[in-house]
Order: structure tokens, then C-alpha cells, then sequence
């Protein structure tokens, strides 16, 4: 899909908006938007609405929903930086809509405006909805889930702090799929597993309870796997986790070529 061609005005506000607040202001906020049933080619659309330093981004778009434009849409659950549904490049960085908070992207001296984008990389849907199924196709690809042999233990299976250490940082990931759609690689080839999946593999490669570690080591070994990815930390600086990404992708080729963990 080529970039925006057109541009419309900043739509008005509706008659039957709620009251604006006294301490609001008026920001322009930047659509990206698709219709597949009416748009050849992405297209960009303003609209001028109230914020205040409190709101999230989130908070606009559904503002925008609600009580300028119905059609616009997006996708968005737990609103609280924890179900990973509503990543989308703002201001040209890939971010969780949820997490961005308006006081910090208030411009001090004057007009502020933000631009809204789907994330990059993935088929583009409608607005700001990406198809994700090749992000989970790579995800289920490196098998994230504990594989052991032998009979099922009649206990738990025992680790220790340290063991449960190693793989701390990966445990966390939402597969909001910021890291892997803010990754050049990613972008010019979308067979490469990108981050997020070996992140995940990750997280099960170093854990002292999995026995299947080589099996994912030698998907991972693909050429579309590990070795495609150039370190640029685009992945680390995008993750809303903090997850070390590139760090753990490290950690992955350092395994690969020594083989041990
Ligand atoms: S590693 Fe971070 S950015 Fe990537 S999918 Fe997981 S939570 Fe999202
Ligand atoms: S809506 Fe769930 S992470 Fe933002």
C-alpha cells in the first residue's frame, strides 16, 4: 500500500460534543486513513479536538469515534498497556495508544499536532488495522510453548531463582507487534521472523525446564531467521515492556554459534 495522497481539511466538531473543558486545548490530530470499499490508496484526514495534559492518545481516538467521525477504526481492549492491541506509529514512532500520555506530546510553544499511522510492514486492513497473521504465523513458528519428553512428572518442575532468572526480560512481552513492525528488515522482507517471534523463542530456549531448545535454535538458524536481523535497536526502542529485544536476539546468536546456554 503507497503512502497518504490527499489531504482533508480538519473535520469540524460536531453540535452535540460534550462541553469542553476549561484547561483543554485544541490539538490536530493526523489520520492515516483506509476505506477498502471506497479508497484506492491511503489518504490523510485532520481533525481539531480538545485535549488535556491527562489524556492519552487513546483518549483522542476514541473522541474521534464517539463524537466527530463513527466510521474511524482501530483496534483497542484493556486500555491499560497490558492486552497489546492498539500499536500504532505516532509521530512517526511505533508506540501503544494506550501509554502515550497527551502532556507529553503537548507542543510548549503553540499548535500541536499528531500524526496516527498503522503499523508498518503488515497488510493494511482498514484505518489504523493491520492484518497480524503473519506476526502470529512467525510467533507460532518457533513453537512458544514448554516441550519436554519422557513421562509427565508426578511434582511441579523444580527451578531455581537463577534458572527463572535468565529468561525474565522475554516473559513479558505482549506481542503487540511494535518491535517486529518497527524493523527496517521486517519492512523490505516479511519472510524474516523478526523480533518479536525470536523473543519469544527466547524465552523458551533459556528456560532450564524446556528441552527443545535446538529444535528452535535451528529454525532460528533460517534465512530468515536470526542472522537477518542488523542490531539497528529500532525493536528495543519500540517495545512498550522494556524488553532488552536486541539484547535477547544477541543472546540467540551467541547460542547459535556456541551452542551451549
Ligand atoms: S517484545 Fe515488546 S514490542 Fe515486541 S511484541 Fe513483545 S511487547 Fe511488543
Ligand atoms: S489497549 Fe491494551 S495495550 Fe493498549
Amino acid at each position: 500500500m503507497t503512502a497518504a495522497t490527499t489531504e482533508k481539511n480538519a473535520t469540524p466538531l460536531p453540535d452535540d460534543a460534550p462541553p469542553i473543558p476549561d484547561d483543554a486545548v485544541m490539538v490536530t490530530v493526523k489520520l492515516l486513513r483506509y476505506n477498502p470499499e471506497q479508497d484506492e490508496e491511503p489518504h490523510w484526514e485532520s481533525y481539531r479536538i480538545p485535549s488535556l495534559p491527562s489524556d492519552r492518545v487513546l483518549n483522542l481516538l476514541h473522541y474521534i469515534k464517539w463524537y466527530v467521525d463513527g466510521t474511524l477504526t482501530f483496534r483497542r481492549s484493556c486500555a491499560h498497556g497490558v492486552c497489546g492491541s492498539d500499536a500504532m506509529r505516532i509521530n512517526g514512532v511505533n508506540r501503544l495508544a494506550c501509554k502515550v500520555l497527551m502532556k507529553d506530546m503537548l507542543s510548549s510553544s503553540g499548535e500541536t499536532t499528531l500524526t496516527i499511522e498503522p503499523i508498518k510492514g503488515l497488510p493494511l486492513e482498514k484505518d489504523l488495522i493491520v492484518d497480524m497473521e503473519p506476526f502470529f504465523e512467525a510467533y507460532r513458528a518457533v513453537q512458544p510453548y514448554l516441550k519436554t519428553t519422557g513421562n509427565e512428572p508426578t511434582r511441579e518442575r523444580i527451578q531455581s531463582v537463577a534458572e527463572r532468572e535468565r529468561f525474565d526480560d522475554t516473559t513479558k512481552c505482549i506481542l503487540c507487534a511494535a518491535c517486529t513492525t518497527s524493523c527496517p528488515v521486517y519492512w523490505s522482507d516479511g519472510n524474516y521472523f523478526g523480533p518479536a517471534a525470536i523473543v519469544n523463542a527466547h524465552r523458551f530456549i533459556f528456560d532450564s525446564r524446556d528441552e527443545a531448545a535446538e529444535e528452535r535454535l535451528d529454525i532460528l538458524n533460517d534465512v530468515d531467521g536470526v542472522w537477518r536481523c542488523r542490531t539497528t535497536f529500532n525493536c528495543t526502542d519500540a517495545c512498550p515492556r522494556g524488553i532488552q529485544v536486541t539484547k535477547a536476539i544477541q543472546e540467540v546468536k551467541r547460542a547459535l554459534m556456541f551452542r551451549r546456554r
